[in-house]
């Protein structure tokens, strides 16, 4: 079998660490990179060096997407550049990969959903939670029956890691379209997954704030003439901060900063950014069931818990613990599912896609997630900034063109 040629789009840790360190390491027999696409070049070129690759190295996405050699393209640029880069692999006619959010407006998903069918290639969805076990197995408990019908779905995340969302361009919704859309995407991908696709929300209501990346929590005190920031990496209270996130990235470094700016580890505290560091968003389904989503960013906590409640019973579902514990409705049973150990990123779920989607390619498989649950994740997340901003609940019919055969 002929080998698959591939090309990344967008050459920074996920393209770099996840992807194309993945098909260096596990799927060489089988996978050649071919090009990489990055403005950044030398952070381009860094990444190959790491992983010891020769790919040619585009500025220009449209250039890799065109090539006659490249048969599937993994975009892993920042997410307000999804959808030029979907709709420019998809028009080249390649099969795509593509990191969550698939894009960040609903507008923008309804374009790539049309594409892929036009293009009749593959398009495989970046929701890695689909591929976590614990998750795996939620749904397959669901599925089943095991809960009845189900009414609610809580969803609440800890990521002490949160800090990436305040130190970098993900603190912008000028790149993200807001947190709820870059980081709740996932979430409310894992809440219709548990839902079943059937189910459709209808309105969503949402609360958050930055309440303690300000810069008055700054978590050190201050030497009158001595200015904290604005990035780790040369904060002179550097040794004192205990939020201290400095970046040893050999992708982002003084060669790689000359060109674009860009340094991972502005100050939390400091850092401009038009995002929130907690917050929770309500959703009612079309079938009277309810979830809801928080996340908390400043935490020492790093897990998602799924609270699953049905009218046959209830699911506890950890991560981190890697369990989940079925409490049926008129039992005093306490069934536990341990689930795990898992090897390999995000709890095994890095490696499952990027093979899931080699086998989707090959016609074994159908990606577990596809655009349209892209564009329902989205949907949400939209509904959610919006409804934020506008302090209001929000209408999903609000987001669709009435001639959209997906609005309702
Ligand atoms: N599924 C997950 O668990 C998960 C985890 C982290 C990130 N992500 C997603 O992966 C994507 C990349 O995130 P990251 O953390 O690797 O970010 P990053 O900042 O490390 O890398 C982004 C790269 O995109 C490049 N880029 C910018 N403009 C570009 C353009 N016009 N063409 C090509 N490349 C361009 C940047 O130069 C940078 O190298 C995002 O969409 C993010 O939401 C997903």
């Amino acid at each position: 079998m002929a080998k698959l040629r591939l090309g990344i789009i967008g050459t920074g840790n996920r393209g770099i660490h996840c992807f194309a360190g993945a098909f260096v390491k596990s799927h060489a027999d089988t996978v050649d990179i071919v090009a990489f696409a990055d403005p950044n070049t030398p952070r381009a070129a860094k990444g190959a060096a790491l992983l010891g690759i020769r790919p040619d190295i585009h500025a220009d996405a449209e250039e890799l997407a065109a090539r006659r050699d490249v048969d599937a393209v993994v975009i892993a640029s920042i997410d307000c550049l999804h959808e030029e880069h979907a709709l420019a692999a998809l028009r080249h006619g390649k099969h795509v990969y593509i990191e969550k959010p698939l894009a960040t407006t609903v507008e923008g998903c309804l374009k790539i959903i049309e594409a892929a069918r036009r293009a009749g290639k593959t398009l495989s969805m970046g929701f890695n939670l689909r591929h976590n076990a614990v998750i795996q197995r939620l749904h397959e408990l669901a599925a089943a029956g095991t809960f009845g019908r189900i009414f609610s779905v809580q969803a609440v995340e800890h990521y002490h890691g949160g800090r990436t969302y305040h130190s970098r361009w993900n603190r912008l919704r000028a790149c993200t379209g807001g947190l709820f859309i870059h980081k709740g995407s996932h979430d409310f991908d894992v809440i219709h997954y548990i839902l079943g696709p059937a189910v459709r929300p209808t309105q969503v209501a949402c609360f958050a704030n930055v309440f303690t990346f300000r810069p008055e929590n700054l978590p050190f005190e201050t030497t009158p003439g001595v200015e904290p920031g604005p990035r780790c990496g040369t904060c002179p209270y550097r040794t004192r901060c205990p939020d201290v996130a400095i970046s040893r990235s050999p992708l982002f470094d003084e060669e790689t900063a000359a060109v674009d700016g860009y340094w991972p580890d502005q100050c939390m505290y400091l850092s401009e950014k038009d995002t929130h560091d907690q917050g929770i968003a309500i959703v009612q389904y079309d079938n009277g069931a309810t979830a809801a989503h928080a996340e908390y960013f400043a935490t020492p906590l790093t897990n998602r818990r799924y609270l699953v409640e049905g009218t046959h019973g209830r699911a506890d579902a950890d991560l981190h613990q890697s369990s989940i514990l079925c409490m049926p409705r008129w039992s005093n049973d306490r069934i536990e599912h341990r689930i795990g150990p898992v090897q390999g990123g995000h709890g095994g779920s890095d490696p499952d896609i990027i093979r899931q989607f080699l086998a989707s390619i090959r016609g074994g498989e159908q990606p577990r997630a596809t655009a349209v649950d892209g564009l329902w994740s989205v949907a949400v997340g939209v509904a959610a900034e919006r409804a934020r901003q506008e302090n209001r609940v929000v209408a999903l019919t609000e987001l669709f063109d009435t001639g959209s055969e997906l609005a309702r």
